[in-house]
């Protein structure tokens, strides 16, 4: 009897579930059975973290939000930083012992769903412990360098957007700047492609630092056109020239890697108030795009990563990651997909569609 372990791990993302329930029911339909890892490498620590995973156990979870197996962006096992009895932070590596006990328990491969901070891990364990990975790309950022798509993307976009369709009405009523500080870490994809969709007259992403000026240049242009009112989408990671991305507080979390980013949608807004008078408000869509169903698409392509990855666990394809090209499951190697993160072209046709319906980027 062949036996998979999957994780999640890192922030969550719509259509993990269907992930999960594509890896189930593929191992059983092949005869294999599957055990769940609670919130990243916990159940490859302790037993009751560990959970079987049989297609009763993931009946109906494919249109389900979040992770029935929880996640963690703080459990990296190479540099688990830990606070001791003195309250001294200690970083210990405990990759050995998660190693040791997944080789006692006899698993055939490690199914491990993330972003690339997860999928960095998992190449680690695979290049340094020897253990047999798969990788399924997970991330609403869809900064992933090595897949044209990673699920959850559209998902998050297709909330962003709803929120700018019904932003729309409220600055029109009040002739208001609204400004909307979207996710996405340091790639702009959430905010170009919810910006377009929901008719923003400006979008600021990180890959194009922006003049302030010229984002109020756009609103004070809006006027002579008879609009008296503006939808500006600011990703997270977007900063002014000459100027460094905000972070926010707490970001010296414990065992965070990540430093959090946050607050450009206000400092935007309070320049933009001061510059052109205009009565004008902030808002941070924030985990909201990470909640809830996943769109058809997610769905769709959740399900076909799942069911990929245990295509590649039969032909013994470890090492690897399973990746969407030209509408097609491919593979590439752990390390080419974490080697760098995707940004926004500059000659991406997005940007330059954009562009021409006159939406400004502060440049
Ligand atoms: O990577 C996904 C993401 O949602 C980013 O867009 C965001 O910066 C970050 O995670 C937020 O992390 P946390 O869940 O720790 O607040």
């Amino acid at each position: 009897m062949k036996k998979l372990i999957i994780s999640t791990g890192g922030g969550d993302a719509p259509g993990l579930n269907a992930v999960i329930y594509a890896v189930v029911m593929s191992a059983h339909n092949k005869g294999w059975e599957v055990y769940g890892s609670r919130c990243g490498y916990k159940g490859l620590l302790d037993p009751e973290e560990l959970t079987r995973l049989t297609p009763e156990k993931v009946a109906d979870i494919t249109s389900l939000g979040g992770t029935i197996l929880g996640s963690t962006n703080k459990g990296n096992p190479f540099g688990m930083p830990v606070e001791n009895l003195a309250g001294e932070i200690q970083i210990l590596d405990i990759s050995d012992k998660i190693m040791r006990n997944f080789t006692r328990m006899g698993f055939l491969c490690h199914i491990a769903v993330g972003g690339d901070g997860s999928l960095d891990i998992a190449r680690r364990f695979y290049e340094e412990k020897g253990m047999p990975v798969i990788g399924v790309p997970k991330t609403i950022d869809n900064d992933l360098y090595a897949t044209q798509l990673t699920f959850g993307f559209d998902t998050a976009v297709s909330t962003a957007t709803d929120a700018l369709d019904k932003l729309h009405s409220t600055a029109k009523s009040h002739d208001r700047v609204m400004v909307v500080e979207v996710m996405g870490r340091e790639s702009g994809w959430i905010a170009l492609n919810s910006g377009i969709s929901g008719g923003a007259d400006v979008i600021l992403i990180p890959e194009i630092p922006f003049d302030i000026d010229k984002v109020c240049e756009k609103i004070n242009d809006n006027d002579l056109h008879g609009k008296h009112y503006a939808i500006v989408v600011v990703a997270e990671g977007a900063k002014a020239m000459g100027s460094q991305v905000i972070h926010k507080e707490g970001q010296g979390e414990l065992g965070r890697e990540e430093v959090l980013l946050g607050g450009i949608g206000e400092w935007v807004a309070k320049e933009i108030r001061e510059r052109t008078e205009k009565d004008t408000r902030s808002l941070v869509l924030g985990h909201i795009q990470r909640g809830g169903s996943p769109t058809t698409f997610d769905r769709l392509l959740a399900l076909r990563f799942g069911a990929a990855a245990v295509r590649m666990a039969g032909a013994g394809l470890f090492g690897h990651m399973v990746s969407l090209k030209a509408g097609d499951m491919e593979e590439v190697t752990l390390e080419e997909a974490t080697k760098k993160r995707k940004m926004v072209d500059t000659n991406d046709d997005k940007l330059l569609t954009a562009r021409e319906i006159g939406i400004c980027f502060g440049d």
